[in-house]
């Protein structure tokens, strides 16, 4: 499948980036911030506006060297804002397939890309390659078959979601991307291969409950309208779709759990 399609299906509208904003290391990447250490020199690609990248930043200390790449111009510049007091962080628009570096980090990670991509392995070689030899290399991703909610959504959410999931394997997306990059590991020749769990569960007593399970209606606002352009699904069904959606959440829904694996390797 062409991988520009797969590109143009995988931006996120300006609207999006808040559920990236609420993100941090430790929420959010909880066995990078177990791996990463003081001095450390680590890659993060596909950072989007930084979060998770600044508080890499803030372990690895002066001595180390922290490098944020998106191919997102906004979230650069956003991301570039909020470094200023950390020198020895720094943020640069580029592509995954297209890597400046090589033999040059500790640690390289990618959180959440993979799954965005039409070949994720020719983009896992590009990170290997930025890697130091006996360096790591650190990816997190979803397995979006295995989404549990706590009740059953509502029928239209259901048909949404199917429909969702069928515009990104279009483009050749991997919609089960963490089950599958323990055999990439193994195919590009990474050694020591573990995988965590790290599922995001969020159940109704939390705090911020009401933001991270709005997280379909946002997908509804900004990739629906995506979907409904490229003929995947109706202007009404997704006017319905939303609706329902933000009444279940708003009277029924309990949790959510969406499958999570940070996947570690070494670079021989
Ligand atoms: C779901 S966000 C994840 C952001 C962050 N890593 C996190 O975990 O919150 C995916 C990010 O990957 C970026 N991205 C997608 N394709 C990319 C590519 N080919 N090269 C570089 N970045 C890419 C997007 O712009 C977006 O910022």
């Amino acid at each position: 499948m062409d991988s520009d399609v797969a590109k143009k299906r995988a931006e996120i509208p300006g609207s999006a980036s808040s559920i990236l904003d609420a993100r941090t290391l430790h929420t959010s990447h909880k066995r990078l911030s177990e791996l990463v250490t003081e001095g450390m020199s680590v890659l993060d690609v596909g950072c989007g506006t930084g979060t998770i990248t600044k508080g890499i930043a803030e372990i690895v200390g002066s001595r180390g060297r922290v490098v944020g790449i998106d191919q997102n111009p906004a979230f650069v510049e956003t991301a570039n804002e909020s470094a200023l007091d950390l020198p020895m962080l720094s943020f640069m628009e580029g592509d995954v397939y297209d890597l400046p570096f090589e033999n040059e980090f500790d640690m390289v990670t990618s959180a959440r890309v993979l799954q965005w991509l039409s070949d994720p392995v020719r983009a896992l070689r590009t990170l290997i390659a930025a890697a130091k030899p006996g360096g790591k290399i650190i990816i997190l991703d979803y397995n979006h078959e295995k989404i549990k909610w706590e009740p059953e959504p509502p029928e239209s959410t259901k048909q949404f979601y199917r429909a969702f999931l069928k515009w990104r394997a279009d483009a050749g997306m991997d919609n089960e991307m963490a089950d599958h990059l323990e055999e990439m590991y193994g195919r590009v020749g990474l050694s020591q291969i573990h995988t965590h769990i790290q599922d995001e569960v969020v159940t109704r007593s939390d705090p911020d409950f009401m933001k991270k399970i709005n997280i379909w209606a946002d997908v509804m606002t900004s990739r629906g309208k995506q979907m409904v352009r490229d003929g995947f699904y109706g202007e009404s069904e997704l006017t319905l779709a939303e609706k329902q959606y933000r009444e279940w959440v708003q009277f029924e829904a309990r949790s959510q759990c969406m499958y999570l694996r940070a996947v570690e390797g070494s670079k021989q």
